[in-house]
């Protein structure tokens, strides 16, 4: 357990119970004691009022006074002092207090009857009760004031003592408050605690990714199911089970929307194998057909070709979106380098109007690779450099290798790609000119990039491109080991 007294952190619901029970605690422990502290005070004082007016009581049986004879012993720790009203004063013996004539005129200032506190200057506080009568001095009878005096230390001394103490018991009881509430408080916290921990696991899940399944469950098993905090548990862990269900249905069916696909352009190969077989045919008798038929079968082999390149793009991402992982099983060391060579001397044969430029380390650069993947990836982006830019660009291809990773760079100062068509150009189907992208003869369908990012993906890379008018890079990493790890 940790520190006792070490509050919870800041703004939480915790510690504000805490410390406003704490409060609360405090404010009623100090004034029960205030009120058990002006009882006791008001108690000490009526008890010295009573032994004052028990002494005048039993003076009065004397009717007049006689100061030299003794009135009682000083054992009651009562002064009793006379003042004629020439101003001479004369005290019983027995007392050891010798006040001064100016204390006496000061205790003799309290009106008589009533029980009053009065500094009596140097000789300290005194609870005062006075009485006019006479005093017999020498047989002679003297008009004069009786002052009874008690030390009002005998009201202050038990108030202190009884201070100390109700002092030590608020602070024992806020104490004790405190790290009581702190216990409670954790103990009723700890269920929310967990609820919080397991919600910020899953808060970290990419939930956006239909692959990712919400298998986490707060643990109720600490918990009342009928405390708030239970029914908030259950509450949560059923929204989470309604949340894996729907990741759930999604996923199945993306499958089966990925699987249709696949299927679709699976049997899309034959049917079209046999209209490009059959367009061939019928173009050895090309020169005997009319003009019209001529141009027919032209458009019938051409766009039966789009179609075979269009039916074996969606056949590869589906493949690729089916098994993202596929390329771990089947991955073998591939030279790079070489793959680069090839690629570009076919975009050079393929291109000759652009001009290519080469850049690749001397030695071969062996990757983990997928047979024919990486190809395509090189094929797509030069051929991307070749077409979508016009003639007399310059196409620089470089490969770097650098710690634990490889970098590919197809750069080109063509016109560049529009800023807006940037961000989803990795999207399938995205084409800068959709109008001209569906011109017969245009064989664009705006796979390429789409089938880049996939691969590069199922290599454990990143792809990425920066373009301007006049520099276009798209730039390919990837690991040199087949984990993924660099
Ligand atoms: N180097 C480039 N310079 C200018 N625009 C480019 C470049 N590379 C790609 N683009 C733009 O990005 C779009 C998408 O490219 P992507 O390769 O995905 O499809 P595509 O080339 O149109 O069709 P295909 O599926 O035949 O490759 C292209 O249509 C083009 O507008
Ligand atoms: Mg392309």
């Amino acid at each position: 357990m940790g520190n006792p007294f070490a509050p919870p952190p800041k703004k939480t619901l915790a510690r504000h119970l805490l410390f406003r029970t704490t409060a609360l605690v405090a404010v009623v422990t100090f004034m029960l004691s205030a009120l058990a502290a002006y009882a006791s005070f008001n108690i000490l004082e009526n008890e010295v009022d009573l032994r004052l007016e028990n002494a005048q009581i039993r003076m009065n049986f004397t009717k007049n006074w006689d100061m030299n004879g003794s009135e009682g012993p000083c054992s009651d720790s009562i002064i009793r002092i006379a003042l004629t009203i020439n101003g001479a004063a004369w005290q019983d013996n027995n007392c050891p207090e010798r006040p001064t004539i100016d204390e006496v005129e000061a205790m003799a200032s309290v009106p008589p009857g009533v029980a009053s506190t009065v500094d009596a200057k140097g000789l300290g506080t005194y609870r005062i009760l006075t009485q006019d009568g006479n005093i017999s001095i020498d047989g002679q009878l003297i008009p004069a004031r009786l002052i009874l005096a008690i030390p009002y230390s005998e009201v202050l001394s038990p108030m202190r003592t009884q201070g100390i103490v109700l002092g030590i018991l608020t602070l024992g009881a806020i104490g004790v408050a405190y790290v009581g509430t702190r216990q409670v408080v954790e103990h009723s916290f700890t269920g929310l605690k967990r609820l919080t921990e397991t919600a910020q696991k899953i808060s970290d899940l990419p939930l956006g990714d239909s692959e990712t399944e919400v298998s986490l469950r707060a643990d109720l098993s600490h918990d009342d199911p009928d405390s708030e905090v239970g029914r908030v548990g259950s509450a949560f862990n059923h929204m989470l089970d309604n949340i894996d269900e729907g990741l759930a249905a999604r996923r199945e069916s993306e499958r089966k929307m990925r699987q249709f696909v696949a299927d679709a352009s699976h049997e899309l190969r034959n049917p079209l194998a046999s209209i490009r077989g059959y367009a061939e045919l019928s173009r050895r008798d090309f020169d005997e057909l009319p003009d019209t038929t001529k141009q027919a079968l032209t458009r019938i082999s051409s766009e039966s070709e789009r179609m075979s390149t269009l039916v074996d793009d969606l056949l590869l991402l589906a493949r690729l979106d089916a098994a993202p992982d596929m390329a771990a099983q089947t991955k073998q060391p591939t030279d790079l380098t070489e793959i680069v060579l090839d690629a570009v001397s076919d975009a050079r044969a393929a291109g000759p109007d652009h001009k290519w430029l080469l850049q690749v380390p001397d030695e071969p650069v062996i990757v983990p690779s997928v047979p024919g993947q990486l190809r395509q990836v090189l094929t797509n982006l030069l051929g991307n450099a070749r077409t979508h830019t016009p003639a007399g660009t310059t196409v620089r291809t470089s490969l770097n290798v650098e710690p634990g990773s490889v970098v590919l760079h197809v750069l080109d100062d063509g016109p560049g790609i529009a800023p807006e068509l940037q961000p989803k150009l990795f999207e399938r189907f995205t084409r800068a000119d959709e109008a001209r992208a569906r011109v017969p003869g245009n064989k664009s369908t705006g796979l390429g990039l789409a089938i880049v990012a996939a691969i590069v993906q199922a290599h454990h890379g990143q792809v990425s491109v920066t373009s301007q008018p006049g520099r276009t890079d798209f730039s390919v990493r990837l690991p040199l080991r087949s984990d993924g790890s660099q």
